[in-house]
């Protein structure tokens, strides 16, 4: 019930506020720009990412660097533009020098997601990345045993389908691992389809 109250009252326009406003840890001293996320306000797909690289911190939008290039390229592989998804990270401000977000960063900066979670009802989400696919695994029960294990797999509730991917940073120097993000986009295709989305 009170979730209920919650995500009614709630709009994106006044959490992408509030983090831009955020201070809540030190990573607020060292952003040129928060990134709350961006996409169709209303689709049912959502992507997670891990954090703000420079890119992103200079322009205030999620993945718009070389690993962004590559989700773009991946979207467009199963017909897809940015408009017909949500993206955004786990913590929204870029950690110095693209270091590994810590878990304090993690526990202060992840109820802006679980809001954009409730507000967006998303069918599917794809966590891209250790790190946010921990987080999302977990928050909807499941344990993750490691990335390499959990990726390209489908995790079911009745209300959401999970479907963690590779980070596209990491398989930018590997090419084993684009070929799994290829097939892990393909997944997705196929479970848009069945679920008519
Ligand atoms: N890496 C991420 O995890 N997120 C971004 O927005 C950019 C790079």
């Amino acid at each position: 019930m009170q979730t209920d109250l919650f995500s009614f009252s709630d709009s994106m326009e006044e959490i992408e506020k509030e983090i831009r406003e955020c201070k809540k840890c030190p990573l607020h001293k060292t952003r040129k720009h928060a990134v709350p996320g961006e996409g169709g306000h209303r689709r049912r797909v959502m992507f997670v990412g891990e954090a703000p690289g420079r890119r992103e911190d200079e322009l205030g939008r999620p993945f718009v660097g070389a690993a962004g290039k590559f989700l773009d390229e991946l979207l467009s592989s199963i017909g897809l533009t940015r408009e017909d998804v949500y993206i955004t990270n786990i913590v929204k401000c870029r950690p110095p020098g693209n270091r590994d977000p810590t878990d304090m960063e993690i526990k202060l900066c992840s109820p802006f997601l679980d809001r954009q979670i409730n507000l967006l009802n998303p069918r599917i989400i794809c966590p891209l990345g250790r790190f946010s696919s921990k987080y999302i695994l977990e928050k909807f029960g499941f344990q993750m045993e490691s990335i390499t294990k959990s990726q390209g797999k489908i995790y079911k509730t009745d209300k959401i389908l999970i479907l963690p991917m590779y980070h596209p940073a990491a398989a930018l120097y590997h090419q084993y691992l684009k070929e799994e993000l290829r097939k892990s986009f393909n997944i997705l295709k196929a479970l848009m389809e069945e679920e008519d989305l």
